[in-house]
């Protein structure tokens, strides 16, 4: 099936708050459980999320490792909102920079020493974009950790996976999903970006039947 591109930022009221409302705990624990496992060197110094959404991750990540500094970075403003709200609640406000800001614009006084990100990058309608990036905003040896959905090979199947997993969830959400489906990559497409940036300490996996892993190092 053809990738349809969905929009870019997400900055509808409705769509916001639906996304902000879902319960995501299990899956954002296990994305920072498994980054802390790949990355057992990493506890503290600069780790940029991009796309970071409400901050959950982010903010689940400031609680397990507190001499890390976290700026977590969303284009959209009603996220941004979100994200200020919990991470003021957490009372984490102190190590976890928001800023509202479209990445690809993005520039730092000097580079990260991590970057992670959860299910931006079906987001945009060129994936170069990210992935040079990473080049310029972490450091050379910098560890990387992405995680995004993986297109089905069809429609019927992308509705099989909304009724399998979002079954119970508020008609905005089973359909975001739904079109965010439709717009990921495929294990394929992913690779042929790492090999096109030279990205050769990144690798792709395929956990289960609609997400791919990267993890790797800039070099
Ligand atoms: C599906 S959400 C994921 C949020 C969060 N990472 C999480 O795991 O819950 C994707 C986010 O990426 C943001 N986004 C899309 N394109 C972006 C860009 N070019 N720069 C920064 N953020 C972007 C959207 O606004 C949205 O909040």
């Amino acid at each position: 099936m053809e990738r349809r591109l969905e929009a870019e930022v997400m900055d509808g009221e409705e769509q916001v708050r639906a996304y902000a409302q879902a319960d995501f705990s299990q899956e954002n624990q296990e994305f920072v459980d498994q980054f802390l496992d790949n990355f057992p060197d990493l506890r503290e110094g600069s780790l940029l999320d991009l796309g970071c959404g409400p901050a959950d991750i982010p903010i689940r990540l400031a609680r397990a490792c507190p001499s890390l500094s976290i700026i977590a970075l969303d284009a959209s403003a009603p996220m941004i909102a979100m994200a200020r709200a919990a991470v003021d609640e957490a009372k984490l406000g102190d190590r976890i920079r928001l800023v509202c800001e479209k990445f690809q614009d993005f520039q730092l006084p000097e580079p990260v020493d991590a970057i992670i990100s959860n299910s931006l990058v079906h987001h945009l309608p060129n994936p170069y974009k990210f992935w040079y990036a990473l080049k310029h905003l972490a450091k050379p040896g910098a560890p990387v950790f992405v995680m995004d959905l993986l297109r089905p090979e069809t429609t019927e199947e992308a509705h099989a996976l909304v009724d399998q997993y979002a079954a119970n969830e508020p008609e905005q959400l089973r359909r975001d999903f739904y079109n965010s489906l439709l717009a990921a990559f495929t294990e394929d497409e992913v690779a042929a970006c790492l090999a096109e940036m030279n990205h050769s300490r990144m690798l792709i996996d395929v956990p289960d039947d609609r997400h791919w892993i990267v993890t790797g190092r800039v070099f």
